[in-house]
């Protein structure tokens, strides 16, 4: 989708704009908005709503044609809610309305003339930057497996915003925003989506260098000589019963002055996560092939990011590999050391995310980061906890620490891609006794994201550190299974933020 900003000056203009189809929005009390009242000299709007054909509601829409002296062929109707002040979730489902009934018109442009700069708390470049996400999003397919093409449905290809000219450079910046955030998590989606037997780590691998040599990022990947070297007892470990080899994938976009401390961003790659020898049951275990999608949450942050030329240094960071059983898998009770020196006890192979992080978040000391977030689909305990909504953040409860969290809590919030604080605490961490080794890689039942969050908790002590749990949000199962793209909004919001800290 082609999307452009078209400038519109004085109440005339709106109805002399020629595309297929002009969105304007009315409110349920039936008042139009200004966009509206322009292409409503002849009282046909008026009408339109007056009839109770649209009720104004967010989510509602209606489409009329043939309207005298528009030049618009049609006009698309979308309700905005209460009134003039919008709420940002209304506009959220208004913009996802207009975008389903673009997605099927006859027409092939649209010009979407909606109040950007009246939503409540939010500021016109967010409106145009969600409303270019739901306008992608709502066109995302997954067909590349499918073995014939399916025909492609008719429907808006070209779409213009239609904003004052006084506003029109900084419209153009939050379109591209909106164009390298839907980029970056069609790229996250994909590689979820994409079945275990083609997204492996060697495919992950490839797609890092690939961005790299599209956008000039620095890229290394690391494989199983090289992390024998580095000691990385506990990642290796959980590759010891696949034949698919291990990769370590070093991404770099030095964006910010060469001195700056670099955020890093760490993902797990489970590229298919059978549980191991304490093997998962077979009900929707196709499920796990989206065990990657930390890792890939964190290439589409850095397409994203890349696309923006952000003004900042972040590095991510990706273990992977798939955690299989055989004859030389891992076993419970086997004991590893860890890149850190301390060693762990595995007492159920299916807590393998957090032993292929730990070896990862001490290789990332030697960047001396301002900040480490990792990314990972780390327990069905986090889906227990908070449902489809929320992805869990955990943080050390300091200052420090306080301030990392609440900068993703924001970001998380104005992204429309919510996390949830959850606690970390000593008296968790003793759930993590081992008998026989430094620490167990599985504390029991009760809080099972939180012992989770508390081993990592272990390997993160020389930096300021968050750990975001998304087993609940990267995918969605049922009929409407895929992935979802998310975190990206959160991470590339989170980014822009802070490479621009006074434009929140
Ligand atoms: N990848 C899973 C977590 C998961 C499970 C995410 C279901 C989404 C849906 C992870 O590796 C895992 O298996 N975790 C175990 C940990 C347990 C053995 C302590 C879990 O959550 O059951
Ligand atoms: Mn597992
Ligand atoms: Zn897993």
């Amino acid at each position: 989708m082609d999307f452009s900003i078209k400038t519109i000056d004085g109440k005339s203009t709106t109805a002399q704009v020629k595309t297929g189809c002009i969105a304007v929005g009315v409110f349920e009390n039936k008042k139009l908005t200004e966009a509206a009242q322009a292409l409503n000299h002849k009282g046909d709007i008026t009408a339109a709503v007056k009839s109770g054909d649209i009720t104004g509601k967010p989510g509602s829409t209606l489409l009329i044609r043939g309207i005298d002296g528009v030049a618009a062929e049609r006009i698309l109707l979308v309700g905005l809610g209460k009134d003039q002040s919008i709420g940002s979730k209304d506009f959220l489902t208004a913009t996802q309305a207009a975008a389903r009934v673009f997605a099927s018109l006859g027409a092939g442009d649209a010009v979407v003339a909606l109040p950007f700069d009246q939503i409540k708390e939010r500021d016109a470049d967010w409106a145009l930057c969600s409303s270019v996400l739901a306008l992608r999003d709502n066109l995302y397919r997954f067909d590349r497996m499918k073995s014939k093409d399916e025909p492609l449905p008719a429907g808006v290809k070209k779409v213009a915003f239609a904003v004052p000219a006084s506003t029109a450079d900084a419209a153009k910046a939050a379109v591209a925003q909106g164009v390298a955030q839907a980029n970056g998590m069609e790229l996250t989606k994909d590689l979820g989506n994409l079945p275990p037997n083609i997204c492996t780590p060697t495919y992950l691998a490839n797609t890092a260098k690939k961005l790299a040599k599209e956008y000039r990022l620095g890229v290394e990947v690391l494989d199983r000589k090289q992390l024998q070297a580095l000691k990385m007892g506990s990642f290796l470990g959980v590759t010891n019963g696949s034949e698919e080899p291990p990769k370590f994938i070093v991404l770099k976009h030095m964006g910010g002055k060469a001195k700056d401390a670099p955020i890093v961003l760490v993902g797990k790659g489970i590229t298919f996560d059978s549980g191991g020898i304490s093997l998962k049951p077979g009900a929707g275990m196709d499920e796990m092939k989206y065990d990657m999608c930390g890792a890939a949450s964190v290439l589409g942050t850095f397409r994203a990011i890349a696309e923006l030329k952000l003004k900042l240094n972040v590095i991510g960071v990706i273990p992977t590999c798939e955690n299989m059983p055989s004859g030389r898998a891992t076993k419970p009770g086997d004991i590893f050391t860890s890149m850190s020196g301390q060693t762990i006890e595995v007492l159920n192979t299916d807590a393998e995310g957090r032993l292929i992080l730990c070896d990862a978040l001490t290789y990332v000391e030697r960047f001396k980061p301002a900040a480490v977030v990792d990314i990972a689909t780390l327990t069905g305990a986090c889906v227990t906890a908070l449902g489809h909504h929320n992805s869990g953040l955990f943080s050390r409860h300091d200052a420090e620490h306080d301030a990392l969290a609440e900068e993703l809590l924001a970001a998380g919030k104005k992204s429309n891609d919510t996390a949830w604080r959850m606690p970390i605490e000593d008296s968790y961490q003793e759930q993590l006794k081992s008998n026989f080794a430094d620490i167990a890689n599985i504390g029991g039942p009760p809080g099972g994201s939180i012992t989770a969050a508390c081993f990592l908790e272990r390997f993160t002590r020389k930096y300021t550190w968050a750990h975001l749990d998304i087993a609940g949000t990267a995918w969605k199962s049922g009929p409407a299974k895929g992935a979802t793209g998310r975190p990206v909004p959160l991470l590339t919001t989170f980014l822009i933020d802070r490479a621009a800290p006074s434009r929140k």
